[in-house]
């Protein structure tokens, strides 16, 4: 397939909206449409399509069985979609425009297909006015997982779309880097409470000063290696996601004991990779290192991570990556929740 790869500045400009919507016009024809969002980019078809949402699943190799996230232009909009109730208002009005998916009971229109036979869907309003732009023009919901290759890191700038999906889909709309990262919040809303699926820019701290401590629960597959027959609420969180080709190994203990440990493993294991902090790099001179950011600041290391990781796969002879684990406060707990399932929950301590 020829992919048209289209260069976008996201300027708002009348010449940048017509293009725009060409790519609307793209997503009513039936066809799949790559756009920038303020988590990850998009793999975009019309989630009222059952046929495009099979090509959804063939073009990033992913299995059918793994539900898409549908996006909306308007709050409204999402009882036409799914049973919204007050906790879902609460959170949208909190929360929407933003890196906030919510998972409710679907209603009939969205297929099946769609939702990966599921009974739920999972809804969410982006920020970014590209994504805005084109949902709006496109009168449908756009059904729409990250835009990598299956088992790929999600991708955060057009480089890493272009070089997973160019060929693969009709249209590429290029715009900026991600502002954010990481894939977007998804929680389960149940009754008076919410299950916090997968860590993102709206953090577990956001979401228990709007509801209380007592209306939120971590998932237990956020934290740790989940296996047998343990079946989970989110089908997707079970893959094996985020790898880097080399394993990785996540450090735990002091600073000074990590660092001393990595340090060893300088000299003695040939094949080591680190991923390591701005203020590391003296200490790492003629190694192979990659840098996710000053160490106080995690929300550049979750805007940097995925290339990070990509950056690994482009160097030669990495048998091992070492990481420091993360602290998981605020969206430290994104950070570490995609380096854990990256490193399988591999923890060496120090
Ligand atoms: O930031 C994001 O959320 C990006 C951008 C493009 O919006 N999208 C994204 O989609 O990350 P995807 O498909 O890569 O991840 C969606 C996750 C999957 O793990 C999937 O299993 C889960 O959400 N999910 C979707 N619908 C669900 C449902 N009805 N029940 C449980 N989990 C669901
Ligand atoms: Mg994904």
């Amino acid at each position: 397939m020829k992919t048209e790869i289209i260069p976008l500045h996201e300027d708002g400009s009348k010449e940048e909206e017509a293009i725009i919507a060409r790519g609307a016009e793209f997503i009513r024809e039936g066809k799949l449409v790559v756009f920038p969002t303020e988590t990850v980019y998009g793999l975009g078809g019309n989630a009222l399509d059952a046929e495009a949402a099979k090509k959804i699943y063939a073009a990033k190799g992913r299995p059918s069985d793994n539900p898409l996230i549908i996006h909306i232009a308007d709050i409204g909009d999402a009882e036409h979609y799914c049973e919204t109730s007050d906790l879902f208002y609460r959170l949208a009005c909190a929360f929407w425009p933003g890196p906030l998916t919510m998972i409710m009971k679907k209603k009939p229109c969205i297929p099946d297909s769609v939702t990966g036979g599921m009974d739920t869907v999972a809804v969410r309003l982006p920020s970014n006015p590209t994504a805005n732009t084109l949902i709006r023009l496109a009168g449908v919901p756009i059904a729409a997982p990250s835009a990598n290759l299956s088992g790929h890191p999600s991708p955060t700038t057009k480089e890493h779309v272009i070089f997973d999906l160019d060929g693969r889909v009709d249209m590429i709309l290029a715009g900026n880097p991600a502002d954010i990262g990481l894939e977007s919040t998804v929680i389960k809303l149940e009754d008076d409470r919410v299950i916090l699926l997968r860590p993102g820019g709206v953090t577990y701290e956001d979401l228990c000063t709007l509801l209380g401590k007592d209306h939120v629960t971590v998932d237990r597959i956020v934290l740790e290696k989940v296996t047998g027959d343990f079946k989970p609420i989110s089908p997707g969180m079970k893959y094996r996601h985020y790898a880097p080709k080399a394993p990785v190994i996540l450090l735990n203990g002091t600073e000074e004991a990590i660092l001393a440990a990595m340090k060893e493993k300088q000299k003695t294991e040939p094949g080591a990779a680190f991923l390591i902090y701005d203020e590391d790099k003296p200490d790492f001179e003629g190694c192979t290192a990659v840098t996710i950011g000053p160490r106080n600041d995690p929300a550049m290391q979750a805007h940097r991570l995925f290339a990070c990781l990509r950056a690994f796969d482009d160097m030669e002879n990495v048998t091992v990556i070492y990481a420091r684990i993360p602290g998981r406060e605020g969206i430290g707990l994104a950070v570490y929740n995609r380096l854990a399932k990256a490193a399988g929950f591999t923890v060496q301590d120090v």
